[in-house]
């Protein structure tokens, strides 16, 4: 492997020096042994029987590109949330959208207000475009501070990044906060809500960002969600975004990949839309295991951040890299928050009750050993 620290004249200065980042890897005793995952905020359940159906029924096209307008599934989210359809795109996972969104916004040195901390994917995209980013600390309950947010906008600020529930935190704004982080955003900066744990966060009675969004906002907007979390399709890259206007999403299609999506993911994310009734049962299950992880860290001393998603956040006593890898060696996958000066935080997604147990079992264990 060529290690090099000398500069690649090729390679953009903000790319040099990468270093290897793949925090899906499976270590080779992790391929055949049984991991407890609770480090990427997956679901730990199969999805819906329907979708699997759907998978096995649209196999058969994955010889064409398929339509990535996924235009069947549109027209019901188009129905679902009053966005017109042409306003509607897709990508695989909202990952890739957000990665366009802030970079149809952002040449070198454009401004940039995001919370602090974020997911850390924000963190390389911002770096990788030269964004002048204002972080803007979250506040202690871990929600992003909307008075905060709106204040950092400035005259180089071309969009605001407001992820609600936060990651890592788990915590989300109320209404009457989005409302106002729509009305006081200026309008000239492109409002970013990344909603990928929208659907817990409603199950936790919390807001619509959307519908707020189309209700308050007068300046431009895009929202994005996912299929990965709470219909758990994460392994078929299913995201969408919508927007108040077709400009910002014709602008967002001609970044996404030509051929980002598939006729099997299409179907499979049709099927999961159509059984609500099972997506039901995934916010119950993730709700009795994240009660029983908070109660279980309570029992040890710990008070986990109030999180209404399918992970959550604790602070420990001591620096959380050793735990995280003492757990790692007990096949529990956990993971830590990347921000300077958050090195004591450890996040947990919600697993299976043999998951929160073996989980709860091997902290205690680790934390008593010293
Ligand atoms: C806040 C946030 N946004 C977006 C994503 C991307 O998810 P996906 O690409 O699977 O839709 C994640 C994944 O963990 C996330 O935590």
């Amino acid at each position: 492997m060529d290690d090099t620290l000398e500069p690649l004249p090729y390679i953009r200065p903000t790319l040099q020096n990468m270093g290897s980042w793949n925090p899906t890897r499976l270590l080779p005793g992790e391929r055949s042994g049984i991991v407890h995952r609770m480090d990427l905020n997956e679901c730990p359940l199969p999805p819906s029987p329907k979708v699997i159906e759907a998978i096995r029924d649209h196999a058969h096209l994955v010889n064409r590109y398929a339509d990535g307008g996924c235009p069947e599934l549109t027209e019901k989210i188009s129905a679902a949330t009053g966005v017109p359809v042409d306003c509607i795109c897709w990508g695989t996972g909202s990952a890739e959208l957000l990665s366009n969104i802030v970079r149809l916004a952002i040449a070198p040195g454009d401004g940039v207000v995001a919370p602090t901390p974020v997911w850390r994917r924000f963190h390389g995209v911002f770096s990788s475009l030269e964004a002048d980013v204002a972080h803007v600390d979250i506040r202690d309950d871990g929600s992003v501070d909307p008075d905060g947010m709106i204040a950092a906008c400035g005259g180089k600020t071309k969009i605001m990044v407001c992820v609600t529930p936060n990651n890592p935190s788990g915590a989300m704004l109320s209404e009457a906060e989005v409302r106002k982080v729509a009305e006081k955003t200026p309008d000239d900066v492109l409002l970013y809500l990344d909603e990928a744990y929208y659907e817990f966060a409603r199950f936790a009675g919390g807001p619509d960002g959307l519908a707020i969004l189309q209700a308050h906002r007068k300046g431009p907007w895009i929202v994005t969600r996912t299929f990965s979390k709470a219909y758990a399709m994460a392994g078929l890259r299913m995201g969408y975004a919508m927007a108040n206007n077709v400009h910002v999403i014709n602008a967002l299609r001609s970044l996404t990949g030509t051929f980002n999506v598939s006729a099997m993911s299409e179907a499979a994310a049709l099927a999961a839309w159509e059984d609500q009734a099972y997506a039901l049962r995934i916010q119950e299950t993730t709700a009795t295991e994240r009660r029983r992880i908070v109660d279980g860290l309570e029992e040890m001393g710990i008070e986990a951040l109030p999180s209404v998603t399918n992970f959550v956040s604790a602070p420990l006593d001591r620096p959380a890299g050793p735990v995280i890898q003492a757990m790692k060696e007990r096949n529990i996958r956990i993971a830590g928050w990347a921000e300077e000066g958050y090195g004591h935080m450890i996040r947990v997604s919600i697993g299976l009750p043999e998951d929160t147990d073996a989980f709860l079992t091997a902290l205690r264990e680790i934390l008593d050993a010293g």
